[in-house]
Protein backbone atom coordinates (compact mmCIF):
# COMPACT_ATOMS: atom_id res chain seq x y z
CA UNK A 1 0.00 0.00 0.00
CA UNK A 2 1.17 3.33 -0.63
CA UNK A 3 0.25 5.75 1.86
CA UNK A 4 1.58 8.65 0.45
CA UNK A 5 -0.55 12.11 1.34
CA UNK A 6 -3.19 13.86 -1.22
CA UNK A 7 -0.78 16.50 -3.07
CA UNK A 8 -2.44 19.49 -1.55
CA UNK A 9 -1.34 17.90 2.52
CA UNK A 10 2.18 17.00 1.25
CA UNK A 11 2.62 20.45 -0.34
CA UNK A 12 1.32 22.07 3.22
CA UNK A 13 4.12 20.18 4.50
CA UNK A 14 6.90 20.72 2.58
CA UNK A 15 5.99 24.24 2.54
CA UNK A 16 6.03 24.48 6.33
CA UNK A 17 9.38 23.23 6.10
CA UNK A 18 10.82 25.35 3.84
CA UNK A 19 8.65 28.57 5.19
CA UNK A 20 10.09 28.08 9.05
CA UNK A 21 11.96 30.93 10.31
CA UNK A 22 13.36 31.91 13.35
CA UNK A 23 11.68 35.25 14.13
CA UNK A 24 12.59 38.09 16.26
CA UNK A 25 10.38 40.83 15.62
CA UNK A 26 6.82 40.66 16.36
CA UNK A 27 2.99 42.21 16.13
CA UNK A 28 1.56 42.53 19.43
CA UNK A 29 -1.59 41.11 18.70
CA UNK A 30 -2.79 38.37 21.12
CA UNK A 31 -2.78 34.80 19.59
CA UNK A 32 -6.49 33.04 20.07
CA UNK A 33 -6.41 30.71 23.18
CA UNK A 34 -7.84 28.03 20.89
CA UNK A 35 -4.55 28.24 18.35
CA UNK A 36 -1.99 28.10 20.86
CA UNK A 37 -3.73 25.06 21.90
CA UNK A 38 -3.84 23.73 18.36
CA UNK A 39 0.25 24.39 18.26
CA UNK A 40 1.01 22.82 21.91
CA UNK A 41 -1.55 19.78 20.38
CA UNK A 42 1.05 19.75 17.72
CA UNK A 43 3.82 19.83 20.10
CA UNK A 44 3.33 16.93 22.35
CA UNK A 45 2.66 14.46 19.41
CA UNK A 46 6.03 14.23 18.76
CA UNK A 47 7.89 11.33 18.80
CA UNK A 48 9.45 10.61 22.58
CA UNK A 49 11.98 7.50 23.70
CA UNK A 50 9.65 4.98 25.16
CA UNK A 51 6.75 7.08 24.64
CA UNK A 52 8.08 8.95 27.54
CA UNK A 53 6.20 12.23 26.74
CA UNK A 54 8.36 14.15 28.68
CA UNK A 55 7.77 17.58 27.80
CA UNK A 56 5.52 20.38 29.67
CA UNK A 57 5.33 23.58 28.73
CA UNK A 58 5.06 27.12 30.45
CA UNK A 59 3.21 29.52 29.17
CA UNK A 60 4.54 32.95 30.13
CA UNK A 61 2.77 35.94 29.95
CA UNK A 62 3.90 38.19 33.05
CA UNK A 63 6.20 41.11 31.96
CA UNK A 64 7.92 40.94 35.25
CA UNK A 65 9.20 37.14 34.71
CA UNK A 66 9.99 38.40 30.79
CA UNK A 67 11.82 41.56 32.03
CA UNK A 68 14.04 39.54 34.20
CA UNK A 69 14.43 37.06 31.99
CA UNK A 70 15.48 39.36 29.37
CA UNK A 71 17.78 41.33 31.90
CA UNK A 72 19.46 37.88 31.95
CA UNK A 73 19.47 37.03 28.18
CA UNK A 74 21.27 40.52 27.37
CA UNK A 75 24.21 39.83 30.42
CA UNK A 76 24.96 36.74 28.71
CA UNK A 77 24.97 37.83 25.19
CA UNK A 78 27.70 40.16 25.96
CA UNK A 79 29.88 36.92 27.25
CA UNK A 80 29.10 35.38 24.57
CA UNK A 81 30.53 38.07 22.46
CA UNK A 82 33.50 37.70 23.91
CA UNK A 83 33.78 34.83 21.74
CA UNK A 84 34.13 36.55 18.69
CA UNK A 85 37.06 38.89 17.18
CA UNK A 86 37.11 42.52 15.41
CA UNK A 87 34.18 42.87 12.75
CA UNK A 88 32.54 39.27 14.12
CA UNK A 89 32.17 40.62 17.39
CA UNK A 90 30.51 43.90 16.17
CA UNK A 91 28.04 42.23 13.91
CA UNK A 92 27.12 39.68 16.53
CA UNK A 93 26.49 42.69 18.96
CA UNK A 94 24.52 44.34 16.18
CA UNK A 95 22.24 41.48 15.42
CA UNK A 96 18.35 40.94 17.10
CA UNK A 97 18.59 37.55 18.44
CA UNK A 98 15.43 37.93 20.51
CA UNK A 99 11.90 39.27 21.19
CA UNK A 100 11.35 38.06 24.57
CA UNK A 101 9.29 41.79 25.56
CA UNK A 102 7.81 42.27 21.85
CA UNK A 103 5.80 38.52 21.67
CA UNK A 104 2.42 38.70 23.33
CA UNK A 105 3.90 35.53 24.69
CA UNK A 106 6.97 33.14 25.74
CA UNK A 107 6.93 29.78 26.03
CA UNK A 108 9.36 27.70 28.04
CA UNK A 109 9.46 23.87 26.66
CA UNK A 110 11.02 21.78 29.74
CA UNK A 111 11.91 18.31 29.72
CA UNK A 112 11.35 15.89 32.75
CA UNK A 113 14.11 13.70 32.78
CA UNK A 114 12.64 11.70 35.44
CA UNK A 115 9.06 10.94 34.05
CA UNK A 116 7.99 7.15 34.10
CA UNK A 117 11.50 6.41 34.95
CA UNK A 118 13.58 5.50 36.06
CA UNK A 119 13.43 2.79 33.54
CA UNK A 120 12.38 4.10 29.70
CA UNK A 121 12.74 1.75 27.09
CA UNK A 122 15.18 3.10 24.76
CA UNK A 123 16.85 5.42 26.81
CA UNK A 124 18.85 2.87 28.74
CA UNK A 125 22.25 3.62 26.69
CA UNK A 126 21.51 7.31 25.26
CA UNK A 127 20.61 9.36 28.19
CA UNK A 128 20.04 12.55 26.49
CA UNK A 129 17.14 10.87 24.11
CA UNK A 130 14.49 12.66 26.40
CA UNK A 131 16.18 15.77 25.49
CA UNK A 132 15.74 14.91 21.74
CA UNK A 133 12.40 13.96 22.42
CA UNK A 134 11.95 17.33 23.53
CA UNK A 135 13.39 18.89 20.99
CA UNK A 136 11.30 16.77 18.56
CA UNK A 137 8.25 18.60 20.18
CA UNK A 138 9.85 21.80 19.80
CA UNK A 139 10.13 21.13 16.29
CA UNK A 140 6.61 20.04 15.70
CA UNK A 141 5.38 23.39 17.50
CA UNK A 142 7.52 25.08 15.19
CA UNK A 143 6.14 24.46 12.02
CA UNK A 144 2.66 24.32 13.00
CA UNK A 145 3.06 28.04 14.19
CA UNK A 146 3.98 28.69 10.96
CA UNK A 147 1.20 27.08 9.65
CA UNK A 148 -0.96 29.70 11.96
CA UNK A 149 0.95 32.42 10.37
CA UNK A 150 2.93 32.72 13.83
CA UNK A 151 6.70 33.34 14.23
CA UNK A 152 8.65 31.59 17.16
CA UNK A 153 12.10 32.84 18.06
CA UNK A 154 14.11 30.28 20.05
CA UNK A 155 16.16 31.92 22.73
CA UNK A 156 18.94 29.74 23.61
CA UNK A 157 21.54 32.51 25.28
CA UNK A 158 20.86 31.55 28.76
CA UNK A 159 21.59 29.48 31.74
CA UNK A 160 19.03 26.63 32.55
CA UNK A 161 19.48 27.24 36.25
CA UNK A 162 18.59 31.01 36.23
CA UNK A 163 15.61 29.88 33.82
CA UNK A 164 14.66 27.50 36.62
CA UNK A 165 14.85 29.60 39.44
CA UNK A 166 12.40 32.48 37.23
CA UNK A 167 9.97 30.11 36.34
CA UNK A 168 10.25 27.74 39.41
CA UNK A 169 11.25 24.58 37.62
CA UNK A 170 11.94 21.91 39.55
CA UNK A 171 15.56 20.58 39.84
CA UNK A 172 15.02 17.48 37.87
CA UNK A 173 13.21 19.28 35.15
CA UNK A 174 15.83 20.82 32.49
CA UNK A 175 14.37 23.84 30.40
CA UNK A 176 14.83 22.86 26.66
CA UNK A 177 13.35 25.62 24.31
CA UNK A 178 12.71 29.32 25.70
CA UNK A 179 10.58 30.57 22.88
CA UNK A 180 8.60 34.11 21.81
CA UNK A 181 5.71 33.27 19.89
CA UNK A 182 3.63 36.30 18.16
CA UNK A 183 2.26 37.17 14.64
CA UNK A 184 4.73 39.06 12.59
CA UNK A 185 4.52 41.23 9.55
CA UNK A 186 6.53 39.01 7.14
CA UNK A 187 8.15 35.55 7.57
CA UNK A 188 11.65 36.12 5.58
CA UNK A 189 12.63 33.96 2.42
CA UNK A 190 15.71 32.78 4.03
CA UNK A 191 17.89 32.61 7.60
CA UNK A 192 18.72 35.98 8.66
CA UNK A 193 22.22 34.63 9.45
CA UNK A 194 22.29 33.44 5.86
CA UNK A 195 21.12 36.71 4.16
CA UNK A 196 23.42 38.79 6.30
CA UNK A 197 26.20 36.76 5.38
CA UNK A 198 27.58 35.05 8.31
CA UNK A 199 27.03 31.44 7.27
CA UNK A 200 25.59 29.85 3.87
CA UNK A 201 23.08 27.29 3.79
CA UNK A 202 25.53 23.84 3.22
CA UNK A 203 24.91 21.88 0.17
CA UNK A 204 22.61 18.46 0.93
CA UNK A 205 24.63 16.66 -1.77
CA UNK A 206 27.93 17.35 0.36
CA UNK A 207 26.27 16.43 3.50
CA UNK A 208 24.98 13.61 2.58
CA UNK A 209 27.15 9.95 2.45
CA UNK A 210 26.76 7.00 1.81
CA UNK A 211 27.00 3.52 3.67
CA UNK A 212 30.58 5.01 5.84
CA UNK A 213 31.24 8.69 6.86
CA UNK A 214 32.99 10.42 3.68
CA UNK A 215 32.34 8.63 1.16
CA UNK A 216 29.72 10.03 -1.76
CA UNK A 217 26.42 8.06 -2.68
CA UNK A 218 25.73 6.05 -6.19
CA UNK A 219 25.15 8.58 -9.20
CA UNK A 220 20.99 8.31 -8.70
CA UNK A 221 21.09 9.86 -5.34
CA UNK A 222 23.81 11.77 -5.89
CA UNK A 223 22.00 13.95 -8.88
CA UNK A 224 18.59 13.55 -6.77
CA UNK A 225 20.23 15.38 -4.04
CA UNK A 226 21.85 18.09 -6.59
CA UNK A 227 18.46 18.85 -8.11
CA UNK A 228 17.25 19.67 -4.60
CA UNK A 229 20.33 22.02 -4.24
CA UNK A 230 19.50 23.98 -7.19
CA UNK A 231 15.55 24.37 -5.86
CA UNK A 232 15.46 28.03 -4.69
CA UNK A 233 14.30 28.96 -1.58
CA UNK A 234 10.37 29.98 -1.24
CA UNK A 235 9.65 32.95 -1.78
CA UNK A 236 7.52 35.02 0.21
CA UNK A 237 5.90 37.06 -3.08
CA UNK A 238 4.73 33.80 -4.25
CA UNK A 239 2.83 32.28 -0.62
CA UNK A 240 0.91 35.69 -1.06
CA UNK A 241 -0.89 36.73 -4.24
CA UNK A 242 -3.23 38.76 -2.05
CA UNK A 243 -0.58 41.40 -1.58
CA UNK A 244 -1.40 44.09 -3.28
CA UNK A 245 -5.03 43.56 -1.90
CA UNK A 246 -5.06 47.00 -0.64
CA UNK A 247 -5.09 48.77 -4.12
CA UNK A 248 -7.39 46.31 -5.22
CA UNK A 249 -11.31 47.03 -6.14
CA UNK A 250 -13.42 44.36 -4.65
CA UNK A 251 -16.33 43.79 -7.25
CA UNK A 252 -19.71 42.33 -6.52
CA UNK A 253 -20.27 39.58 -10.06
CA UNK A 254 -24.13 38.41 -10.28
CA UNK A 255 -24.71 35.39 -12.30
CA UNK A 256 -28.49 34.50 -12.55
CA UNK A 257 -31.16 33.22 -15.05
CA UNK A 258 -33.02 30.50 -16.16
CA UNK A 259 -29.83 28.57 -18.12
CA UNK A 260 -27.67 26.41 -17.12
CA UNK A 261 -23.82 27.21 -16.25
CA UNK A 262 -24.49 30.18 -13.29
CA UNK A 263 -22.21 27.72 -10.74
CA UNK A 264 -20.09 26.42 -13.49
CA UNK A 265 -19.03 30.17 -14.56
CA UNK A 266 -18.21 30.98 -10.84
CA UNK A 267 -15.97 27.88 -10.51
CA UNK A 268 -14.48 29.10 -13.65
CA UNK A 269 -13.54 32.43 -12.16
CA UNK A 270 -12.77 30.49 -8.59
CA UNK A 271 -9.93 28.37 -10.81
CA UNK A 272 -8.57 31.88 -11.94
CA UNK A 273 -8.23 33.46 -8.88
CA UNK A 274 -6.54 30.72 -7.38
CA UNK A 275 -3.92 30.74 -10.57
CA UNK A 276 -3.28 34.35 -9.35
CA UNK A 277 -2.44 33.20 -6.07
CA UNK A 278 -5.92 34.77 -4.49
CA UNK A 279 -7.82 32.72 -1.69
CA UNK A 280 -10.99 31.86 -2.09
CA UNK A 281 -14.33 30.53 -0.19
CA UNK A 282 -16.95 28.80 -1.33
CA UNK A 283 -19.69 28.40 -0.07
CA UNK A 284 -22.70 26.32 -1.68
CA UNK A 285 -25.83 26.83 0.09
CA UNK A 286 -27.90 24.06 -1.98
CA UNK A 287 -25.87 20.91 -2.87
CA UNK A 288 -25.86 19.75 0.79
CA UNK A 289 -26.80 15.92 -0.48
CA UNK A 290 -24.90 15.74 -3.62
CA UNK A 291 -20.90 14.74 -3.91
CA UNK A 292 -20.13 17.12 -6.26
CA UNK A 293 -17.05 16.94 -8.76
CA UNK A 294 -16.15 20.76 -7.56
CA UNK A 295 -16.63 19.46 -3.99
CA UNK A 296 -14.43 16.11 -4.67
CA UNK A 297 -11.85 18.11 -5.69
CA UNK A 298 -12.10 21.25 -3.57
CA UNK A 299 -10.42 19.16 -0.88
CA UNK A 300 -7.41 18.77 -2.36
CA UNK A 301 -6.93 22.62 -3.55
CA UNK A 302 -4.53 25.12 -1.42
CA UNK A 303 -5.62 28.50 -0.95
CA UNK A 304 -9.06 27.52 -1.10
CA UNK A 305 -12.08 26.94 1.61
CA UNK A 306 -15.16 24.94 0.33
CA UNK A 307 -18.11 24.70 2.33
CA UNK A 308 -20.79 22.92 1.70
CA UNK A 309 -24.31 23.43 3.78
CA UNK A 310 -24.84 21.20 6.65
CA UNK A 311 -26.98 18.85 5.32
CA UNK A 312 -28.59 21.21 2.90
CA UNK A 313 -31.63 22.16 1.45
CA UNK A 314 -32.85 20.51 -1.48
CA UNK A 315 -35.86 20.67 -3.91
CA UNK A 316 -36.87 17.42 -2.05
CA UNK A 317 -36.81 18.33 1.29
CA UNK A 318 -39.36 17.91 3.83
CA UNK A 319 -38.34 19.37 6.65
CA UNK A 320 -38.35 23.36 6.27
CA UNK A 321 -37.40 23.81 9.92
CA UNK A 322 -34.33 21.94 9.34
CA UNK A 323 -33.45 23.59 6.02
CA UNK A 324 -33.82 27.46 7.70
CA UNK A 325 -31.32 26.50 10.29
CA UNK A 326 -28.90 24.98 7.59
CA UNK A 327 -29.04 27.82 5.95
CA UNK A 328 -29.04 30.72 8.09
CA UNK A 329 -25.96 28.73 9.37
CA UNK A 330 -24.45 28.58 6.36
CA UNK A 331 -24.98 32.50 6.12
CA UNK A 332 -23.25 33.24 9.57
CA UNK A 333 -20.24 31.61 7.62
CA UNK A 334 -20.13 33.38 4.87
CA UNK A 335 -21.18 36.44 6.08
CA UNK A 336 -17.70 36.10 8.49
CA UNK A 337 -15.60 35.06 5.13
CA UNK A 338 -17.04 38.38 3.60
CA UNK A 339 -16.20 40.61 6.48
CA UNK A 340 -13.21 38.84 7.46
CA UNK A 341 -11.12 40.12 4.61
CA UNK A 342 -8.97 36.65 4.87
CA UNK A 343 -10.16 36.09 1.31
CA UNK A 344 -9.77 37.58 -1.73
CA UNK A 345 -12.31 35.49 -3.57
CA UNK A 346 -16.05 34.83 -2.18
CA UNK A 347 -18.56 32.75 -3.84
CA UNK A 348 -21.81 32.75 -2.53
CA UNK A 349 -23.35 29.80 -4.72
CA UNK A 350 -27.10 29.50 -5.50
CA UNK A 351 -27.85 32.41 -2.41
CA UNK A 352 -30.40 33.96 -4.22
CA UNK A 353 -32.77 30.77 -3.52
CA UNK A 354 -32.45 31.11 0.07
CA UNK A 355 -33.36 34.58 0.10
CA UNK A 356 -36.25 33.77 -2.02
CA UNK A 357 -37.26 31.24 0.63
CA UNK A 358 -37.21 33.86 3.08
CA UNK A 359 -34.30 31.86 4.49
CA UNK A 360 -31.88 34.59 4.89
CA UNK A 361 -32.87 38.34 4.55
CA UNK A 362 -32.09 40.26 1.78
CA UNK A 363 -30.98 43.15 3.94
CA UNK A 364 -28.53 41.32 5.72
CA UNK A 365 -26.77 40.09 2.11
CA UNK A 366 -27.07 43.64 1.33
CA UNK A 367 -25.13 44.79 4.23
CA UNK A 368 -22.71 42.64 4.48
CA UNK A 369 -21.63 43.06 0.80
CA UNK A 370 -21.61 47.22 1.38
CA UNK A 371 -19.85 47.00 4.81
CA UNK A 372 -17.08 44.07 3.49
CA UNK A 373 -13.19 45.02 3.18
CA UNK A 374 -12.79 46.80 -0.51
CA UNK A 375 -10.73 44.54 -1.49
CA UNK A 376 -13.05 41.26 -1.58
CA UNK A 377 -14.81 40.32 -4.59
CA UNK A 378 -18.22 38.57 -4.35
CA UNK A 379 -19.86 36.20 -6.63
CA UNK A 380 -23.44 35.27 -6.12
CA UNK A 381 -25.54 32.21 -7.76
CA UNK A 382 -28.97 31.94 -8.73
CA UNK A 383 -32.00 32.11 -10.55
CA UNK A 384 -34.08 35.20 -9.90
CA UNK A 385 -31.69 37.26 -8.47
CA UNK A 386 -33.36 39.94 -6.18
CA UNK A 387 -33.68 43.78 -8.01
CA UNK A 388 -31.71 45.24 -5.21
CA UNK A 389 -28.68 42.80 -5.49
CA UNK A 390 -28.43 43.60 -9.28
CA UNK A 391 -28.49 47.41 -8.28
CA UNK A 392 -25.74 47.11 -6.31
CA UNK A 393 -23.31 44.49 -8.46
CA UNK A 394 -20.67 45.38 -10.69
CA UNK A 395 -21.50 42.67 -13.38
CA UNK A 396 -24.65 40.76 -13.47
CA UNK A 397 -24.75 37.65 -16.34
CA UNK A 398 -28.16 36.43 -17.48
CA UNK A 399 -27.66 32.89 -18.29
CA UNK A 400 -30.48 31.44 -21.05
CA UNK A 401 -31.33 28.37 -22.03
CA UNK A 402 -30.91 27.33 -25.61
CA UNK A 403 -30.89 23.80 -25.33
CA UNK A 404 -30.47 21.28 -23.12
CA UNK A 405 -29.52 18.02 -23.26
CA UNK A 406 -32.52 16.16 -20.64
CA UNK A 407 -34.64 17.58 -23.51
CA UNK A 408 -34.03 14.83 -25.37
CA UNK A 409 -33.77 12.32 -22.64
CA UNK A 410 -29.97 12.69 -21.39
CA UNK A 411 -29.53 12.31 -17.71
CA UNK A 412 -26.94 15.04 -16.08
CA UNK A 413 -23.29 13.35 -16.19
CA UNK A 414 -20.71 13.41 -13.50
CA UNK A 415 -18.69 15.90 -14.48
CA UNK A 416 -20.66 17.59 -16.43
CA UNK A 417 -23.44 18.26 -14.54
CA UNK A 418 -22.09 18.16 -11.12
C1 LIG B 1 18.52 25.16 19.54
C2 LIG B 1 18.42 26.50 18.87
C3 LIG B 1 18.78 27.65 19.58
C4 LIG B 1 18.68 28.91 18.97
N1 LIG B 1 18.95 30.04 19.69
C5 LIG B 1 18.80 31.27 19.13
C6 LIG B 1 19.00 32.47 19.88
O1 LIG B 1 19.29 32.45 21.07
N2 LIG B 1 18.82 33.65 19.27
C7 LIG B 1 18.50 33.72 17.95
O2 LIG B 1 18.37 34.83 17.42
N3 LIG B 1 18.28 32.60 17.21
C8 LIG B 1 18.43 31.38 17.79
N4 LIG B 1 18.18 30.25 17.04
C9 LIG B 1 17.75 30.40 15.64
C10 LIG B 1 18.84 30.08 14.64
O3 LIG B 1 19.75 31.13 14.54
C11 LIG B 1 18.15 29.84 13.30
O4 LIG B 1 17.34 28.71 13.43
C12 LIG B 1 19.10 29.62 12.16
O5 LIG B 1 19.86 30.79 11.94
C13 LIG B 1 18.38 29.24 10.87
O6 LIG B 1 17.40 30.20 10.56
P1 LIG B 1 15.86 29.83 10.40
O7 LIG B 1 15.43 29.18 11.68
O8 LIG B 1 15.19 31.13 10.15
O9 LIG B 1 15.76 28.89 9.25
C14 LIG B 1 18.27 29.00 17.64
C15 LIG B 1 17.91 27.84 16.94
C16 LIG B 1 17.98 26.61 17.54
C17 LIG B 1 17.54 25.40 16.76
Amino acid sequence: MRAAFPSAWKRGVYEAIARRRDIRAFRPDPIPSEVLARILSAARQAGSVGFMQPWNFIVVEDRRIRTEIRAHVEKERERAAAGFEGERKERYRAYKLEGILEAPLNLCVTCDRERFGPAVIGRNTIRDTDIYSTCAAIQNLWLAARAEGIGVGWVSILEPDELRRLLGVPEHVLPVGYLCLGYVDGFPDRPMLETTGWLPRLALAELVFFNRWGESPPPRLSEALRIEDTIEAPNAEAEDGTRAQHDRQGLVLVYTGNGKGKTTAALGLVFRALGRGLRVAVVQFIKGKWKTGERLFAAEILNLEFHVMGRGFTWESEDLGRDRRAARDAWARAASFIGAGEHDVVVLDELTYCIHYGFISLEEVLTSLRSRPTYVHVVVTGRNAPEELVALADLVTEMRPVKHPFEHGVRAQPGIDF
